[in-house]
């Protein structure tokens, strides 16, 4: 029996996940966590010395502070959002064994905290008994737009766009826990809408399904 609420949140690259999770995990008081983030961090040390991703995945030391994130200490947030690692990532997180040992970590996260969990699988894999699903998305251009704006990427925003379709379509095709809906996630497209405007919807849903939680806690108790 899961002692945390959890709020999970889910979609492709660049639909303004990172953001809303953030902010939500903010306005709730609870701990957000990024699970894109842990792919980029296995991807980066596996660059950085070798071996077996698997091996590096499994004794993973990570944390995150605001927006930060660290890696066995060391703040590597400038490093995980290159193309390289983008890359190097989606590619690592095809292989089941490396996200068995990333869903262990992720699970005991919410063991210890409430959390906003954002990720592809989270819904449907990591935290299928979460309180409250979302899937996030919106148009390719527009998230290759938002990329371009978020990291200066200095690449022409169609070759952008074609990563992004290309990461999509690994990221939906793999057979290892592919990016899907899950059926009892709520779908918010933000293609022209702006953070505040879709924050708003998303913490009123999130706050009108938090109270049936607690409401059906306190009977328990
Ligand atoms: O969200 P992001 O772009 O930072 O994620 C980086 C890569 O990790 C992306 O190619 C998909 C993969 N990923 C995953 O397979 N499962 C998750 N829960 C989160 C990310």
């Amino acid at each position: 029996m899961a002692a945390n609420p959890a709020v999970a949140i889910d979609g492709p690259a660049g639909a303004g996940k990172s953001t809303l999770a953030r902010l939500l995990a903010e306005k709730l008081g609870f701990v957000y966590v990024n699970t894109g983030a842990m792919y980029r961090a296995v991807a980066l040390l596996w660059k950085e010395r070798g071996g077996d991703p698997v091996e590096i995945a499994r004794n993973l030391e990570f944390d995150m502070k605001g927006d930060r994130i660290l890696v066995e200490g060391r703040d590597v947030t400038d490093k995980l959002y290159t193309p390289e690692i983008s890359e190097l990532s989606s590619k690592i997180s095809t292989d089941p064994r490396v996200r068995e040992a990333l869903v262990a970590l992720q699970r005991s996260m919410r063991e210890r905290y409430p959390v906003v969990m954002e990720g592809r699988d989270i819904g449907t894999v990591v935290l299928p008994d979460a309180e409250v699903k979302f899937f996030v998305t919106a148009s390719a251009l527009e998230r290759a737009r938002r990329r371009k704006a978020q990291f200066s990427d200095p690449r022409p925003l169609e070759e952008i766009r074609e990563e992004i379709e290309r990461r999509d379509r690994r990221d939906s095709s793999r057979r290892a826990s592919p990016l899907r809906r899950a059926p009892d996630a709520l779908v918010v497209d933000t293609t022209g809408m702006g953070i505040e405007e879709t924050l708003e919807v998303l913490l009123r849903f999130v706050k009108d399904r938090l109270k049936a939680y607690n409401r059906k806690n306190q009977k328990r108790r």
